[in-house]
């Protein structure tokens, strides 16, 4: 096995990430629910050093602490431990271990702004108004009651689930705050207390051989001093029904921000990707810094489109500049996952999804940033079909006719590495269904198959990894007279890599630029096949001139 790049300081910009939901990954114990165990065991997937695997560089595992899951592991009781239906500290040291073998970083997922409500900061804080955890929470007096009698919360704060952000605790006799549900109380940040022992927690993971870390909602860590009421947004509702002014985006932020990273820094090679919660590609740039990412999820909600995804392309650049480093992602698991999502936009066409899927990981592994790969999007996972009714997600549980909301379940379907019972995931019954289409959508079936989507996603990765235009290469977006065409140049160390992408369900007649020294542009890869090969038997290398045809839905990479 190579040393790979993991010696590489910027590891976190020249890498790509591998988002792993631990609870659908894979199931060693048998219990339905995945496992640190499952996920050593299918390390070869993600990287031995051979192509067949993917290649990846890192992997961020959602939380693994343990938790009552009222909100699957964002609502922490132990940040230092790890939930036994995971398995145990040993294991995790395992998996650094097996991963730091392979030249894979660990990302783990820090969840800072709120803790579970059984957490025992929150038991002890809220037993006494003068205990040593009592400021390690957001508590504030009643200012009175309304007219049916019902106590006053203390200000008009929504929380992101439904219903108001506060909840009245009999035992304090005040309200506290949370921006999730209730079972989520959001921390002090201002509370010299609670802020030194969330540093702690950093430094017991740094110890214990993390990489990085994942911050959730980071940019709610500050709420206004004062706690004044949002302005309300006209037309919106629940969440959305205010302006969000007061309870994220903070000044004191940026110095809060600044402690957490400093200790990060501590530990040279060590990084954070900040989850931006509900920002614009201007906030996620203005958070971001030096070795520490900022998502800028403007690329989840965007329709099946050129124009659409040129503009949004456009709209990042001119925030990021040449400098800011962008966070690159098109599936998580809070989102529809996006081989499904582009089928079913408008004139969708079901059985186009997976040559959509196709241009959609060829524009991820190439444009300028660190790529987020979410488990299961190396086959076009679909999402599950699952009714609100039968959730197990809060924020579906919790929906509304007047507030709906997507149940989350749905992106969050055990891995199918194989068919048959339990489709290798697991031995046992899977906390959720695996998708209906696990026997011939799988690991094994397409690591056979040399036109799948798994094949094409590690023959992307590795040639990503041998192509420093890909990796750090500066980008200009490039016109071909086709506007369903989406293409770019990027640049490094006087070599260009072309990436034209065919949105459209037809041919499309693209003319090219003239490639850096004048020579022809050669191609490097398509997913079609063509005279000189490839989709994916490879070889290639043919020459094209000033104009190309590009297959319906097809990406092409040349080189000059
Ligand atoms: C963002 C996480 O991605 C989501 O899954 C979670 O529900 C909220 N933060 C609350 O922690």
């Amino acid at each position: 096995m190579t040393a790979r790049r993991s010696a590489d300081p910027a590891w976190w910009q020249t890498g790509v990430v591998y988002q792993v939901y631990p609870r659908s990954f894979a199931d060693a114990n048998g219990d339905g629910v995945g496992d640190l165990a499952g996920i050593i065991q299918h390390l070869d997937h993600l990287a031995d050093g051979t192509a067949d695997s993917l290649g990846v560089d890192a992997i961020w595992l959602s939380p693994i602490y343990p938790s009552p899951d009222f909100d699957f592991g964002y609502d922490v009781a132990d940040y230092v431990g790890v939930d036994p239906k995971f398995g145990t500290l040993a294991d995790f040291d395992r998996l650094v271990e097996a991963c730091h073998g392979r030249g894979i970083k660990v990302i783990l997922d820090l969840v800072l702004n709120h803790s579970s409500h059984l957490h025992p900061w929150f038991e002890s804080s809220r037993a006494s108004r003068t205990g040593p955890h009592a400021d390690w929470y957001i508590w504030r007096d009643s200012p009175g009651r309304t007219k049916a009698g019902r106590r006053r919360p203390p200000n008009n704060w929504r929380g992101f689930f439904g219903g108001p952000a506060w909840t009245w605790d009999e035992g304090r006799g005040q309200f506290y705050l949370h921006t999730f549900l209730p079972q989520q109380p959001d921390l002090n940040w201002r509370s010299t207390g609670a802020r030194a022992a969330i540093l702690d927690v950093v430094r017991t993971w740094l110890g214990r051989g993390a990489d990085g870390f994942r911050l959730d909602v980071f940019n709610t860590f500050l709420k206004d001093a004062a706690l004044r009421s949002n302005p309300r947004r006209p037309g919106g509702r629940g969440w959305g029904a205010q302006v969000h002014l007061h309870d994220r985006n903070q000044p004191e932020l940026v110095g809060a921000l600044a402690e957490l990273r400093a200790v990060v820094d501590e530990r040279p090679g060590r990084m954070t990707v900040g989850e931006l919660f509900d920002g614009s590609a201007a906030d996620a740039a203005a958070y971001a810094a030096p070795g520490h990412l900022v998502f800028d999820f403007g690329w989840l909600g965007l329709p099946w489109s050129a124009a659409a995804f040129r503009e949004a392309i456009l709209r990042r650049d001119a925030a990021f500049g040449p400098t800011v480093w962008p966070a690159n992602v098109l599936s998580n698991h809070d989102q529809p996952r996006h081989a499904g999502r582009f089928d079913l936009l408008p004139g969708g066409e079901p059985s186009l999804g997976d040559a959509r899927a196709k241009v959609a990981a060829t524009l991820l592994l190439t444009q300028r940033g660190t790529p987020f790969l979410y488990y299961g999007e190396e086959i076009a996972m679909r999402d599950l079909v699952i009714p609100n009714a039968q959730a197990f997600d809060p924020q579906a549980r919790r929906s509304s006719p007047r507030a709906p909301a997507w149940n989350r379940d749905q992106a969050r379907g055990p891995m199918p590495w194989r068919g048959g019972h339990g489709g290798g995931f697991s031995g046992g019954v899977p906390w959720l269904p695996l998708p209906p289409d696990h026997e011939v959508r799988n690991v094994e079936r397409q690591a056979s198959d040399p036109d799948s989507v798994l094949s094409l996603y590690r023959r992307l990765l590795s040639l990503r990894r041998a192509t420093p235009a890909l990796v750090r290469g500066t980008q200009e977006l490039v016109d071909v007279d086709d506007p369903e065409v989406l293409a770019y140049r990027r640049a490094a160390d006087g070599r260009s890599a072309l990436v034209a992408l065919n949105f459209a369900s037809r041919p499309a007649h693209i003319r090219l630029p003239v490639p850096a020294p004048g020579g022809p542009w050669r191609i490097a890869l398509a997913t079609h096949p063509r005279q000189g090969r490839d989709a994916l038997g490879e070889a290639l290398g043919e020459g094209i001139g000033e104009t190309a045809i590009l297959a319906p839905l097809e990406a092409l990479i040349a080189y000059d």
